[in-house]
């Protein structure tokens, strides 16, 4: 078994049940921890050959505690293979949905210096009924600026197949 660290940064927890399902999809030979990042003061790297590394943006940013673990870690990170994802609104985009053109994920690499095996965006969800009355405003803005119109029940944009095929990618490495 593969001992691997899955680390999530998660507000409502769509990042979180990305790692959930990837940990479910090589678990024939990974042996999978899921750790909330912002739940833990340190962590050892030494014990696990990979590590999976989540994080969600709010308001044009992943969160500043997962950005500084990537780089406080870099140098251990970069001795493991790694899986460096991000989720996002704007990854429902089809020209925004990758690596290369999600500009969240471009920004997150140029700020922490990262460089993973694998990199992946998926575009996460919404349930604004589950927000405050400004994060329901400020998101029904946003999303009337690009002419769409969305209301309180859930939207879910992630492509569970994109994820599956991630996880295959992660789990040949
Ligand atoms: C208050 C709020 C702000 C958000 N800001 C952004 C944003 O700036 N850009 C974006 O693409 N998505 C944005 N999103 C969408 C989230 O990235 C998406 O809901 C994601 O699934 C959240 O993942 P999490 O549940 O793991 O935190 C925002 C969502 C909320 C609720």
């Amino acid at each position: 078994m593969i001992k691997t660290l899955a680390l999530f940064s998660s507000v409502d927890g769509q990042t979180r049940k990305i790692c959930q399902r990837i940990g479910e999809h090589i678990k024939t030979n990974h042996d999978v921890t899921i750790i909330d990042i912002h739940g833990v003061t340190s962590v050892d790297l030494a014990d696990y050959e990979k590590v999976i590394l989540g994080g969600s943006v709010r308001y044009g940013k992943h969160r500043p505690d997962f950005e500084r673990f990537l780089i406080e870690q870099s140098i251990s990170l970069s001795t493991k293979k790694t899986l460096l994802f991000s989720v996002n609104a704007t990854a429902r985009k089809a020209n925004k949905c990758s690596p290369s053109n999600n500009l969240y994920f471009i920004k997150l690499k140029h700020k922490t210096g990262i460089h993973a095996d694998i990199e992946a965006v998926f575009a996460g969800k919404l349930h604004l009924a589950n927000n405050s009355f400004f994060d329901r405003l400020m998101i029904k803005l946003i999303f009337k600026m690009s002419g769409e119109q969305i209301g309180d029940s859930e939207i879910e944009f992630t492509d569970w197949d994109q994820v599956d095929r991630i996880a295959d990618a992660f789990q040949q490495l």
